[in-house]
């Protein structure tokens, strides 16, 4: 079968499962040539399938030896498709751990619910036996809470609406979108599934089985943007549940006291996920940025902003540098006045006609692509793929 790529909108419907190797075998190189660190060498991963949580993981295994167990929630082939892109990076991650004699183990299923919670905990003590870092790198529309109710987030904004040029990355064009204000239903319900409470749980849970390590510590990705994206994100429901996730780091940061273990918010820059790409008017923000950062040479793909992360702002000389209010900030370089003030300059200029002149648009849409496993350099995406032998692999 030869696999073409079906984009809808700014969702991949596909992936190139031999493409999802080449992504990860890069992001593995980019962490050797980068050099090792000294990490944490336990480490349980809540998102490890996609994004920033397979680059921490990466970054990690290749970069401080460190064993893991990777939770995630991926479709294997079935006769809806081939599966999705995360199902087999969580298998080519394992394949080129295993070979370098490291533990990976892949969890696949819902990590909302108290069941997988369980299997982490008993996991982690048939296999590793404690751990030193969790990293919790959910990104998700729903969450099924423990007692079965279903909560949906949305991306919306608050207080007046918002519109602006968005990116279409199936037609390559840019169409008008608009953010409605959330209710305030809406905006309990964004904090619920996207805030800090989830985090809490796992923590709870993980300490109470004895599954942390003296000195354990977690860490949760967030975003805060500069100014001229507050309507879209920080003043948004994304948001808020963020301001929520924050809050609750210095509540697990308390309860991690016990064991002399620490909370930490790690604040990233802005890019090219499969959960970013879907908020409206913000791949633009994102373009433009690119483009600029590009242009200064401070560019940086997820999987070197979890190598500074990690080797850097969290296990270097230093130990955790963080600022004023406990965030690590991995947002510097997009944060600096010049680089803003260049990307504010732009972003009133741009048209359909010429937004690919003033950013990195082919970039992002590189990287948008890579991320399915499409447009990798060295994989023949003509020759035909061995879809049964795919099927056999499990993760
Ligand atoms: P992603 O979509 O690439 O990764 C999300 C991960 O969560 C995947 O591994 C997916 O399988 C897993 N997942 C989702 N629902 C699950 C469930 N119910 N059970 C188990 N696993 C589940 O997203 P990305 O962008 O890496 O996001 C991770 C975190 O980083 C999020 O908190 C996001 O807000 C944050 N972040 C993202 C930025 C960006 O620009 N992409 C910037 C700063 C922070
Ligand atoms: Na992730």
């Amino acid at each position: 079968m030869i696999i073409h790529p079906q984009i809808q909108g700014c969702v991949a419907r596909n992936c190139h499962p031999i493409g999802c190797r080449a992504a990860v075998q890069q992001q593995i190189e980019r962490i050797k040539a980068a050099g090792p660190f000294n990490g944490p060498k336990r480490v349980l991963v809540l998102g490890a399938s996609s994004g920033f949580g397979l680059a921490s993981r990466i970054a990690l295994a290749f970069g401080a030896s460190a064993d893991t167990i990777g939770i995630s929630f991926e479709r294997g082939p079935s006769d809806k498709g081939l599966g999705s892109a995360g199902w087999y990076n969580n298998i080519w991650f394992r394949k080129e751990a295993e070979q370098e004699g490291r533990i990976a183990i892949n969890l696949i299923g819902d990590a909302f619910s108290d069941g997988m919670r369980q299997q982490a905990i008993d996991t982690i003590r048939q296999q590793l036996g404690q751990v030193d870092l969790v990293i919790y790198s959910l990104a998700s529309g729903i969450r099924v809470l423990p007692d079965g109710t279903q909560v949906r987030s949305v991306l919306k904004t608050t207080g007046q609406p918002f519109s602006g040029w968005g990116l279409d990355l199936e037609r390559d064009i840019l169409v008008q979108q608009s953010l409605a204000p959330a209710t305030p239903e809406e905006i309990r319900d964004t904090v619920t599934v996207m805030g800090g409470e989830d985090w809490q749980l796992w923590m709870q849970a993980l300490q109470q089985a004895d599954c942390l390590a003296l000195g354990a510590q977690t860490v949760a990705y967030s975003y805060i943007g500069p100014e001229s994206t507050y309507p879209l994100y920080r003043d948004g429901t994304i948001g808020y549940a963020k301001e929520h996730l924050h809050a609750t780091a210095e509540t697990i940061n308390l309860q991690l006291a016990e064991i002399g273990g620490h909370a930490w918010v790690s604040v990233c820059k802005a890019l090219v996920t499969k959960a970013s790409a879907y908020i409206p008017v913000l791949p633009v923000y994102l373009g433009l940025l690119m483009g600029v950062m590009k242009e200064r040479g401070v560019h940086e793909g997820c999987i070197e902003q979890m190598q500074r992360l990690f080797a850097a702002k969290m296990y270097g000389p230093n130990g955790v540098v963080a600022d004023g209010n406990r965030l690590i900030r991995m947002d510097d370089h997009e944060l600096d006045p010049a680089i803003q003030a260049a990307v504010s300059a732009l972003w009133p200029k741009v048209t359909p006609d010429n937004f690919h002149a003033l950013g990195d648009f082919a970039g992002l849409r590189q990287d948008f692509m890579q991320l399915n496993g499409f447009e990798l350099p060295g994989v023949d995406y003509a020759a035909p793929v061995d879809v049964a032998s795919l099927g056999e692999l499990t993760p």
